[in-house]
């Protein structure tokens, strides 16, 4: 510890954009991945888990060279003779593994693999309320199947998932950005839309024209944003299998009873989709207020080197749903037993007898070194132990000791097996 002022040591803090998650704080981010995992179980999914470095290369070819994400964002850095990239997002890294391990082999259009990733992403952005540098995502990729009912039945598993953790005021907004066919004849359409209007717009705007007009539509400039809202839309130029596809995903969601919207102009910040894009955003965030987002890609297995296989999905923040999760949910799991050590002889007895708790399945702590009863009770309270098992001299030649509810007062003798029953609710004190 430094005693002056003029001290030189460096207080160490976390890298901007990032943060640390607190033990306080991570029994709601358990509670939320639990329930991720349990509700994605009931659809088939299953968890992938890829590393979060990849080859820089992998994410100009499939997120897309022109993306605010690849031209700004991305964490890069050269080790030995490798380019490698923290990854901004995860549906590349799932596909590259899908493909390295011929993982196609099994999934059918009628049989997609279903698969989940649990973890944090990076980019390189301006930090602010709902927007880190290394932020955390529940993400899943639907493998194989073009069907429409992929992306209507993956809406509806993240729709009653959001239910079951009471997530109120969310608007559902789809789109279709169309595919090979029709998406060029767009562009086409969009640049020349965008000539005459090219010096009102932004010098980035100005680029985007000329390599990949869609991506004007991530523009953050206000004044720009208000004039592109009278651009032309994709939807009036799908092709006719994109707008069939669109027109069954539409009907499949109202027979799911799923409220949404249809946007236009939504176009997603990642240049792998086709078809079906769509966003869950909500008012309580503020400007950052996408919950989600995700779409189809039908085009991404292909261009990195697998065959064509279809996909969907979509991936979630979890930041970002924590600040919209109601405040009682996710608890931590309450502390069973604060054994109390009543003097130099209760002490030695407490140690072995915390073992003990511990080994019959009770989650159990005691003072390190002898502490003054009353401490000890403040302590039990303040961690939030269900009860206090009181071990002194005599208790431990009767093998009996005071076991007292911390929630009810109760206070009764017990004897190591009924502490055991009492912890897992077993029997009630009292
Ligand atoms: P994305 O829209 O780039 O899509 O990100 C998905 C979600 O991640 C956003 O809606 C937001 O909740 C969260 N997110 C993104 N950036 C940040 C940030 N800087 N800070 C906090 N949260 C953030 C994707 O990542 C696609 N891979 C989704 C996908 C999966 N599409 C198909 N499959």
């Amino acid at each position: 510890m430094c005693a002056t002022t003029s001290c030189s040591m460096k207080n160490y803090r976390a890298v901007r954009g990032t943060r640390d998650i607190l033990p306080d704080e991570v029994p709601r981010w358990q509670f939320v991945e639990a329930t991720a995992r349990e509700h994605l179980h009931r659809y088939g999914f299953r968890e992938i888990r890829t590393p979060v470095l990849e080859g820089t290369e992998l994410f100009a070819r499939s997120v897309g060279a022109s993306t605010d994400i690849v031209r700004k964002e991305m964490y890069t850095f050269s080790a030995g003779d490798e380019s490698v990239t923290l990854r901004p997002e995860n549906t590349a890294s799932v596909v590259r593994a899908f493909v390295e391990h011929s993982l196609h082999r099994t999934a059918t259009h009628e049989y997609p693999e279903r698969l989940y990733y649990i973890g944090p992403m990076f980019r390189h952005e301006r930090p602010q309320k709902g927007r880190q540098r290394q932020f955390h995502q529940v993400g899943v990729e639907v493998l194989g199947s073009a069907s429409p009912l992929a992306d209507a039945e993956t809406l509806q598993m993240l729709w009653s998932w959001l239910a079951r953790l009471q997530i109120r005021g969310l608007t559902l907004s789809i789109n279709s950005v169309g595919d090979a066919t029709c998406r060029p004849g767009f562009r086409e359409a969009l640049r020349a839309w965008l000539l005459p209007r090219l010096p009102q717009l932004c010098e980035d705007c100005n680029r985007r024209y000329a390599e990949n007009p869609l991506r004007v539509f991530d523009c953050k400039v206000e004044a720009d944003r208000a004039l592109l809202g009278d651009a032309p839309t994709l939807l009036d130029l799908l092709c006719a299998p994109c707008r069939a596809h669109f027109d069954e995903v539409q009907a499949l969601l109202r027979g799911y009873e799923i409220p949404f919207t249809v946007d236009g102009r939504m176009v997603r910040g990642l240049d792998y989709y086709q078809r079906t894009v769509f966003e869950v955003t909500s008012s309580a965030l503020g400007a950052q207020n996408a919950v989600l987002g995700g779409g189809r890609y039908d085009g991404l297995v292909e261009e990195l080197g697998g065959p064509p296989v279809p996909g969907f999905g979509f991936a979630l923040g979890i930041e970002r749903l924590l600040l919209l999760l109601p405040e009682g949910e996710g608890a931590a799991a309450p502390l069973d037993v604060a054994v109390i050590a009543l003097g130099t002889d209760g002490f030695a007895a407490a140690v072995s007898l915390t073992r003990r708790l511990r080994e019959g399945g009770v989650s159990a702590v005691m003072p390190l070194a002898e502490r003054p009863l009353s401490a000890q009770i403040r302590r039990a309270e303040r961690q939030g132990a269900r009860f206090a098992l009181f071990v002194g001299k005599d208790e431990v030649a009767a093998g009996r000791y005071g076991l007292k509810d911390l929630h009810t007062g109760e206070q009764r003798e017990a004897t190591l097996e009924d502490v055991v029953g009492a912890a897992s609710g077993r029997i009630h004190v009292g």
